[in-house]
């Protein structure tokens, strides 16, 4: 009975793409560890359930951060002046470097976990190092947090620089063999992901490698897609039998299946042509909008994904992105979404806050099952906010409280974490 319970408060989740269904002083039931469904009045049969009373705070569905480097998050927001290319081989590949070194790893990565405990993030997919030990040590201390995430050891064997490159195709396949093996049952909450860093980290037999060990083992794939334009000019030089970049993935049987999604960052420069590959895989856009502009990489077109049926959900990309903070994310997607529409193309319109904070919270929840929302049947993943410190002069709405809560995130502080009923984190 430990998972079953009643929250109190002002309810807020999607109940669809473009719509928010909210509850003042409303009901939210947990039974072992699953969502019951939001009522304005407690059904009798709930009647009986222990009551957490958060009278006038904002209860929200947890947020999914689709894509994040955890070894890159304590250098965030340095560097930000640099493009991609420059910015991976003057700031990140020597930092993480140091990973090789245990200790530094159990450091950087406490830092990383503490906070992501502390955040708006209930699930994460997470990028580590190449280095087995420090992403195992990753691994052991996510699990702590409560948080559900994959984690990938990352494959790179060529153009990594002094200190960050894989000896061969093989020694990567091995090292990622070893750590699967070593990490086998350990965990209840953290599971492996196949990582190939991008294209121009991996050579064609590695790609092919990693496509063959994802089928057999049925694992799940994570990477980079067409961020930046010289990166996808590079590509298009470093495997010139591909159409487009999405179509070297492809190739090496990276780009997934239905029932085991690829995730792909950024897809900036995606066209029709990559559109269709990620479609015809069921996999996942990780929108990454506030990296985009931090490197100056471009904006995506979201709105052109929704429309085409693919997945997208958000991710921060610490360190590109300069923050872990997922009501930020949404900003930063609604504001590129708005640019995007001024600027580039008026006939792809932005993105509404509903949408957005569908994308912060069930577009990439469902990556992970019914996950994302308070529909009957999804996990009980849920955010408890204290947004008071925003003084209004005028009755708001949930939904308007909200929508103020991502414009000024800030002003707004987390009380309470649960991820699947379980109570992670409450602020002191
Ligand atoms: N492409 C390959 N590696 C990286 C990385 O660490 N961050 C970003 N933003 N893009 C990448
Ligand atoms: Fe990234």
């Amino acid at each position: 009975m430990g998972n079953s319970f009643v929250i109190k408060g002002d309810i807020a989740y999607n109940k669809a793409l473009k719509e928010i269904q909210t509850y003042k002083d409303g009901y939210l039931v947990c039974v072992d560890g699953i969502c019951k469904g939001a009522f304005q009045k407690l059904p009798e049969e709930y009647k009986s359930l222990p009551l957490k009373d958060y009278t006038g705070k904002l209860i929200v569905p947890g947020m999914t951060d689709l894509h994040v480097h955890a070894p890159q998050y304590t250098f965030r927001g340095i560097g930000m002046d640099l493009e991609l290319l420059d910015w991976l081989n003057q700031h990140t590949f020597p930092e993480e470097a140091h990973y090789s070194d245990i200790e530094y790893a159990k450091k950087a990565y406490a830092y990383f976990s503490h906070d992501l405990m502390r955040s708006f993030t209930t699930r994460a997919v997470v990028f580590a190092t190449m280095h087995t030990e420090a992403t195992i040590e990753l691994m052991d201390q996510l699990e702590k947090t409560g948080v559900i995430s994959y984690v990938g050891r990352v494959n790179m064997d060529r153009n990594g620089g002094e200190g960050l490159q894989e000896e061969s195709a093989e020694a990567s396949l091995k090292g990622t063999l070893e750590w699967l093996e070593a990490i086998e049952g350990k965990y209840e909450r953290t599971m492996p992901i196949i990582t190939p860093r991008f294209i121009p980290s991996c050579s064609d037999e590695l790609m092919k490698g990693l496509g063959k060990l994802s089928e057999e083992k049925k694992l799940r794939i994570q990477s980079h897609l067409s961020e930046n334009k010289s990166e996808v000019a590079w590509v298009k030089e470093l495997v010139p039998e591909s159409d487009c970049y999405a179509r070297a993935y492809e190739m090496f049987d990276n780009m997934g299946t239905e029932d085991r999604p690829t995730i792909m960052a950024h897809c900036v420069y995606s066209d029709e042509r990559e559109m269709e590959i990620l479609k015809k895989h069921g996999a996942y856009v990780a929108h990454c909008s506030d990296s985009n502009m931090n490197l100056t990489s471009g904006i995506a077109p979201v709105r052109k994904f929704l429309e085409a049926g693919i997945n997208v959900g958000i991710g921060t990309d610490v360190a590109a992105g300069s923050s872990m903070n997922m009501l930020k994310a949404i900003l930063n997607a609604i504001q590129a979404s708005k640019m995007y529409y001024r600027l580039v193309d008026e006939n792809v319109k932005q993105l509404s806050f509903e949408e957005a904070f569908y994308l912060a919270t069930e577009g990439g929840g469902k990556y992970f099952g019914k996950v994302g929302s308070f529909k009957e049947g999804y996990d009980f993943d849920a955010l408890v906010l204290d947004d008071s410190a925003m003084y209004s002069m005028r009755e708001l709405s949930v939904r308007e409280r909200l929508e103020r809560t991502c414009y000024n995130d800030a002003d707004v502080y987390i009380l309470h974490k649960f991820v699947q009923g379980n109570n992670v984190f409450d602020r002191k």
